[in-house]
């Protein structure tokens, strides 16, 4: 091993931090910054140097690339895409424009939404063989599952876009994107409307991304599709708040598989497969159940409370592991889930329940002391309700919405220079070196 440490009395040249090792040497860590001055200390040599690696269970402090597609502050509960603030997106962009943001860097010019509109709607339409995918699953398979095999599946359909990418084949990157980003919304309703037996409603030309979704989820073949605008207007809302979130479990994973240099398809089922769990997007469809159980119950949200306090359950829809402050995309899916109700005239029992059950978490100790706060999934779920969307659908509209982020991610994997794998490392805590033992020795 070729140990390079600094003897004891060397002094860390500003910038680098100095750590001091039991056998008295010190070896220098250089302290990278981020964009917005955030600090880390770099230690790509440390093994070679010390001999040892870093344990950090959970990744609660390991920086594990770096990216220049979104910003987040936990402290201060800031989200930028791209340098811009999620609420200045909120208000202004809506779905593609900020997917393309989140995938090319810029918001688009005129001619470069056009463009790139177009190409999803050249797309929307999966191969007519994929059907009999969709058929040969029971018929109440959960969609994510469902979504997971599908988005992998595209890669068989269309193997020209499914290039392994360290080798600089990725001409057809935008094309790529385009089939996952728009084929994804058209696979949901697909499998949607199959799991109810009903007729397939193909993508229509003329409609805009959510509109087309919601017409291929909730159309009459026979008649002619009206969709309120108010309700596409919430859609777009929630696709764009979940555009994507830097580091999580699903994106960290896209990463993983992509550093192998897998194609994009098999890297964003990757993605979905992560984004399942009830601890990520998976809450989504928890947040809703447990409201539903705190209906029917009778419960103010007391006991449920009391019960995450004493770590019999979690308070689903609170909690993040960056954010220690109101996660910014719940304040702005809270106030749109107040207004969509108001102006569809829905009165939702739960929305009540969840407004009591946050003011009941966010004066207990517990939750204060530990800086709990509802998070995106806390909310969303109730808009989705209102919208039609069926419960078990709920993290799948997570995924659509991540599709942009997952694909910036990949991207930033794809075209590195310098192709590199992601290999951790572990502690190995099993058995020490022992022989085999022949199966009639064996107790
Ligand atoms: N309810 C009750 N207690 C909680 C909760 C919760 N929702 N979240 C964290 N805690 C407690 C936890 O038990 C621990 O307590 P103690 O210090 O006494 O052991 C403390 O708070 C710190 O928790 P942690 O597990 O270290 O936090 P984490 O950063 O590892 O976990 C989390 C983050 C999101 C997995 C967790 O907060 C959670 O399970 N929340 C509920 C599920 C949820 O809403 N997930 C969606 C996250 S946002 C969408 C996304 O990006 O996926």
């Amino acid at each position: 091993m070729n140990q390079q440490a600094f003897p004891a009395t060397t002094t860390a040249p500003d910038p680098s931090a100095r750590l001091v090792l039991p056998d008295g040497r010190d070896v220098l860590l250089p302290i990278l910054r981020g964009t917005e001055g955030e600090p880390a200390f770099d230690i790509t040599r440390l093994r070679e140097q010390t001999g040892s690696i870093t344990f950090d269970e959970g990744y609660a402090n390991t920086g594990s690339c770096q990216s220049n597609v979104t910003y987040i502050d936990g402290e201060k509960g800031i989200l930028r895409y791209r340098g811009y603030p999620i609420e200045q997106l909120a208000e202004h962009s809506h779905f593609v424009e900020t997917a393309y943001l989140v995938i090319y860097g810029e918001l688009p010019t005129r001619p470069q939404r056009a463009r790139f509109s177009a190409l999803l709607t050249e797309n929307a339409h999966i191969h007519e063989r994929m059907v009999y995918l969709f058929e040969s699953y029971p018929r109440d398979a959960h969609p994510m599952a469902l979504l997971g095999a599908m988005v992998n599946a595209l890669a068989c359909y269309y193997p020209h876009l499914a290039t392994n990418t360290h080798f600089g084949e990725t001409d057809n990157f935008d094309e790529a994107a385009a089939t996952l980003i728009s084929k994804v919304r058209t696979i949901t309703a697909m499998a949607y409307r199959m799991s109810k037996g009903l007729p397939v409603i193909y993508p229509k030309r003329s409609l805009n991304y959510c509109e087309n979704f919601l017409h291929m989820m909730f159309s009459d073949p026979y008649e002619h599709f009206e969709c309120p605008p108010v309700v596409s207007r919430a859609l777009n809302l929630i696709l764009l708040l979940h555009a994507d979130h830097e580091q999580n479990c699903s994106t960290s994973t896209v990463r993983m598989v992509a550093s192998s240099g897998a194609n994009l398809f098999a890297s964003a089922a990757s993605g979905v497969c992560a984004l399942w769990g009830p601890f990520h997007g998976g809450a989504n469809q928890a947040v809703i159940e447990m409201l539903q159980a705190i209906h029917d119950d009778k419960d103010d949200g007391t006991r449920f409370v009391a019960e995450a306090k004493v770590g019999r359950r979690r308070l689903m829809g609170f909690g993040h592991r960056i954010y220690r402050n109101y996660d910014p995309r719940a304040k702005i899916i809270g106030k749109a889930c107040e207004e969509l109700l108001n102006e569809l005239g829905v009165k939702d029992p739960l929305l009540d329940i969840a407004r009591r059950l946050e003011s009941i978490a966010l004066s207990d100790p517990y939750f204060v002391d530990r800086k709990l706060y509802p998070n995106v999934d806390f909310y969303s779920g109730i808009i989705l309700r209102a919208i039609g969307i069926p419960i078990n659908m709920f993290t799948v509209m997570f995924a659509i919405g991540r599709m942009p982020g997952w694909v910036a991610h990949w991207r930033e994997v794809a075209f590195a220079g310098r192709p590199r794998i992601y290999r951790p490392r572990q502690i190995y805590t099993g058995p020490s070196v022992r022989d085999y033992l022949p199966v009639d020795l064996r107790e």
